[in-house]
């Protein structure tokens, strides 16, 4: 049976919807990039589909990421294909004198992720090459299934949605806020409880404007976008694709 509550109570219900994203269970929240965080303090998942960045595609391709659900002081992770079948991921942050590496360099004797600062070396998974560097880059339990999805886990890692009340369109319109990488294109879901069907939600992109939306494109931004809530009742979900 489905029940009416307040204008407070719901938005207290989308916080409820956001903590169960957070603790893993029975909210799911998908992600390009799927970040399943536990508690905090916990390993967190993130998910990497490769087909969301071309450059992994082949061996020797690597980039610099800013890992989605993690707060803007994380540093951004390497990551890197170095065959076919390895996956790498490792912290950005030198251990020498702090200051921020390159993606890897492949090459088959200079290769490597190098640090401009001072021209320590590491390999695609933190070992040291050359230093000045004397320890790894902090490296994160990585598995590839060999085809297109790479399992990074993560400490801390922490899926984010903030639900705001917006005072437009009668009180029921909230501002949903989330982090987005680029390339990839994000649908807000609703149910109107934890147990019931899911379906898409159109939005606004504006405080007032009319909710016409389905797809939203990422750009490494937190994006925010407003969905009207009819009876006030319901929780919120952001898929990637
Ligand atoms: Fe990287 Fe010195 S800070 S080599």
């Amino acid at each position: 049976m489905q029940h009416t509550i307040s204008r407070r109570r719901s938005l207290k219900t989308i916080a409820l919807g956001v903590a169960a994203a957070l603790v893993g269970a029975p909210w799911r929240v998908k992600f390009v990039a799927e970040a399943q965080a536990q508690s905090a303090g916990e390993t967190g998942v993130f998910i990497l589909k490769l087909a969301a960045f071309p450059v992994l595609q082949n061996a020797g391709g690597s980039l610099l990421l800013q890992v989605p659900g993690m707060p803007p002081s994380f540093p951004q992770i390497v990551v890197t294909r170095k065959t076919a079948t390895e996956v790498y991921a490792v912290d950005s942050i030198c251990t020498h004198a702090s200051c921020v590496v390159n993606a890897y360099f492949n090459h088959p004797t200079l290769g490597g992720i190098i640090c401009n600062c001072h021209g320590s070396r590491y390999d695609a998974d933190g070992r040291v090459l050359n230093g000045p560097a004397t320890l790894p880059l902090t490296a994160y339990q990585t598995t590839f299934n060999g085809t297109d999805t790479v399992r990074i886990e993560i400490p801390g890692l922490g899926y984010r949605v903030t639900g705001v009340l917006t005072p437009v369109t009668g009180g029921n319109r909230y501002a949903l806020s989330f982090p987005t990488v680029d390339g990839s294109q994000y649908e807000i879901r609703h149910r109107a409880s934890l147990t019931g069907a899911e379906s898409t939600a159109s939005f606004a992109t504006t405080p007032e404007g009319a909710a016409t939306n389905t797809v939203v494109f990422g750009d490494n931004q937190e994006q925010t976008v407003y969905v009207d809530l009819p009876g006030g009742v319901g929780f919120f979900s952001v898929v990637c694709y």
